[in-house]
């Protein structure tokens, strides 16, 4: 059955990325949780989606200036609850584990290259015992090289906002086990292939009920979606829908 996994945590509810709304995702009940990571000027791993604090917090600048301190000072609520920190991954999987979901760390090296990030994510991950619940992915080939040559065994995902022509090839060759398309770029012969080569699909971000009902038929492997409890009641209705 395709898993429904939080983006962001519940972020379609709550404020992105915060203990809030992984608290609220776990409520839910769903089988996974979304989250984005960047390094602080002091080596912390912290849960943020952009590279700057601007968008999401009420201060300015990169998370790469700031030390944790510093940006533990800002308020991550967004105005959308009472206020919120930016939580460390260490502070993710304290509130996270007891639930025994899966934690897809998306490494956001995009823009800045983070020297020592992946090793840091795996030692975090493995001081929590969470080597087989987590899947790494990013839109940075190189940065889930470099996780897959910290742990060989640890699945990790491409994220592909385009078109790519070949999937199920270009995974084999770098050796990837996933992987993370942009939801419309998704195609039955793409899930297909995908699965007969033992390959994840992981569709990010569906949000609307029709898109997600035509992804759960497809039988992707999971849907990254911001609203998790739509998901999983969509997820009911079809045939076979109900968890056992
Ligand atoms: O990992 C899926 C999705 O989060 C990728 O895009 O920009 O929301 O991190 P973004
Ligand atoms: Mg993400």
């Amino acid at each position: 059955m395709t898993q429904v996994i939080c983006h962001r945590g519940y972020s379609g509810r709550y404020p992105e990325n915060t203990l809030l709304a992984f608290r609220k995702a776990i409520e839910t009940g769903a089988d996974g949780i979304e989250l984005d990571v960047h390094l602080t000027k002091d080596g912390k791993v912290v849960v943020i989606h952009d590279e700057r604090v601007d968008r999401t917090t009420d201060g300015t600048g990169f998370v790469k200036d700031m030390t944790l301190r510093e940006l533990q000072r800002l308020d991550a609520s967004g105005g959308k609850s009472a206020p919120q920190r930016i939580p460390t991954l260490e502070e993710y999987f304290s509130l996270a584990v007891p639930a025994k979901l899966r934690t897809n760390i998306e490494l956001k090296t995009g823009l800045f290259d983070y020297e020592g990030l992946e090793e840091r994510v795996w030692d975090i991950v493995r001081a929590f015992h969470q080597e087989d619940r987590v899947i790494f992915s990013s839109f940075h080939a190189q940065s889930l090289l470099r996780m897959k040559s910290i742990a060989p065994e640890a699945p990790c995902g491409l994220l592909c906002s385009g078109q790519l022509a070949d999937p199920c090839s270009t995974l084999r060759e770098l050796g990837l086990q996933a992987f993370h398309p942009w939801f419309l770029r998704v195609t039955g012969s793409m899930v297909r292939r995908m699965r007969d080569s033992g390959l994840e699909v992981n569709p990010y971000t569906p949000n609307d009920p029709a898109t997600l009902t035509w992804l759960l038929s497809l039988g992707v492997t999971s849907v990254i979606t911001n609203y998790p409890g739509q998901a999983m009641a969509l997820r009911r209705l079809l045939p076979g829908g109900t968890k056992a």
